[in-house]
């Protein structure tokens, strides 16, 4: 292991520099939970996990500081969670030097790093400010003061971590690809660039606190140092799903309500059917897991800006304000594609996006979607280089593929442009003491 870019035990304090306290449990308080300790880093993570409950407790009283959800489980955070506000998704690729061994240790770290992020604890020893003088600190400090924000670490392999893309099996695993992960074939339209496109591994991290994504970001990119480094990465705010029904519909950058027909937490039988990969699926390691599909998409918003609300409404499906389908009802009612108006023509359109990304139209094809609006910036034209960072989870990219195909004809494709595209399979949650995807080596 690497002395300086392993963490080995939870700081023992923030040191008192590390900015005003905010409202709720901080990254001081929890040392104050969880008694300082000298022990190694799986006896912190432990302790870490100990004080989960005592943290879910003083989070529940709406503190606003999103609430700790523990890294260990069935199923990794960051897909049936409430979604998050904020994100920070990153893709790395492996170095050509890492060898089996290599590999398992970078996930065996970077779980045990995601144990005391997720907790809202600093990493590594001495923390950012607790350790030698004379060495560079161990985390990277910037969260010192901040709740944990509902940090979740979502962890996926990408095909190329199987077979590279010279054919070459570098860790003895190619025979163990469930053949569902496949790099996703060309979509009509699609104008992806490489340096949004693939990776050997990705991490989402989602919080309510944009630092704290980054934070954890930047940490675990950190300790990978030498092993992986990062391929692409996307900053991502004001989600663009529900994942719960306890949450409001929030709205993407077209001013649209978005994740109305979201599956949701609480469809529990539906997420079991179309988001977890079952025993009988693909290969042991991943029963509990689900697939994970990015796609950058630009929006071409100020084209966007000078369509007439009527036709933006018919090209979505949907109305601006409350989010009703075009054919009648409220926002949860569900579309009647059989409508006809007063000429005869459907009331939900045959170009509009919802028609064509419904269910009826796809063989039953669902998913859950977890993406978020960007701005990186303007492009040289002086428009703003904003759109979509689409995420969704399925038991099957197949399902993904459906949609997206049937896609093609979407009206709103005019506005709309694919830059980036990526798949990854997202093994279940690491059970106590293990490590993510640990099933993939056993
Ligand atoms: C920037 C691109 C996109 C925009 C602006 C957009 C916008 C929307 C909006 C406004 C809705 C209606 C509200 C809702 O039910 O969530 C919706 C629904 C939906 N979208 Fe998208 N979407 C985009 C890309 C995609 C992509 C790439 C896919 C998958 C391939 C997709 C799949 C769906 C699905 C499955 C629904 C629900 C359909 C239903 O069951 O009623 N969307 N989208």
């Amino acid at each position: 292991m690497d002395e300086t870019s392993t963490p080995e035990t939870p700081a023992p304090h923030d040191g008192g520099s590390g900015g005003p306290e905010r409202p709720g449990i901080t990254r001081r308080g929890l040392f104050g939970l969880v008694g300082v300790g000298t022990a190694g880093l799986a006896v912190g993570a432990a302790a870490a996990v100990g004080t989960a409950a005592a943290v879910d407790a003083a989070t529940a009283e709406g503190d606003g500081s999103g609430g700790v959800h523990p890294f260990y489980g069935e199923h990794q955070g960051g897909i049936v969670t409430p979604a998050q506000d904020r994100l920070h998704f990153a893709a790395f690729d492996v170095s050509s030097t890492l060898d089996r061994d290599g590999l398992v240790g970078l996930l065996q770290d970077w779980s045990a790093a995601a144990v005391l992020l997720t907790q809202g604890l600093e990493i590594g020893e001495g923390g950012a400010v607790g350790g030698s003088d004379y060495a560079p600190p161990s985390d990277t400090g910037e969260a010192l003061g901040l709740p944990a924000a509902g940090l979740t670490l979502t962890f996926g392999f990408g095909p190329t971590l199987f077979t590279d893309a010279d054919g070459v099996d570098r860790f003895g695993i190619a025979d163990r690809r469930p053949e569902a992960l496949a790099a996703l074939p060309r979509f009509q339209g699609d104008a992806l660039q490489p340096a949004w496109t693939g990776g050997d591994l990705a991490i989402q991290a989602c919080a309510d606190n944009p630092q704290v994504a980054v934070h954890a970001i930047r940490n675990l990119s950190r300790i990978a140092f030498g092993r992986a480094s990062l391929r692409w990465s996307q900053l991502g705010f004001g989600r663009t799903s529900s994942t719960t029904r306890a949450q409001q519909t929030p709205r993407n950058l077209f001013g649209f309500k978005d994740g109305t027909a979201n599956l949701k937490a609480e469809d529990t039988a539906l997420v079991e059917e179309h988001v977890w990969t079952g025993s009988g699926d693909g290969p042991a390691w991943m029963t509990g897991g689900s697939y994970l599909v990015t796609r950058k998409i630009r929006m071409i918003i100020e084209n966007w800006d000078r369509v007439q609300l009527q036709e933006q409404e018919s090209l979505v499906g949907r109305t601006k304000g409350e989010g009703a389908p075009l054919s009648g009802g409220t926002e949860f009612t569900e579309p009647d594609f059989s409508a006809t108006g007063a000429t005869g023509e459907p009331l939900m359109p045959t170009a509009s996006h919802v028609r064509l990304a419904h269910p009826d139209q796809n063989g039953g094809a669902r998913m859950l979607r977890r993406g978020y609006n960007f701005v990186d910036g303007n492009d040289e034209l002086g428009r703003l280089d904003a759109g979509l960072f689409f995420i969704s989870y399925q038991r099957d990219p197949a399902d993904f593929i459906a949609v997206q195909r049937s896609l093609a004809a979407d009206g709103l494709n005019e506005y709309l442009r694919h830059v980036g595209s990526a798949v990854f399979a997202v093994p279940p949650g690491a059970r106590p003491g293990g490590y993510v995807g640990s099933g993939l080596f056993a």
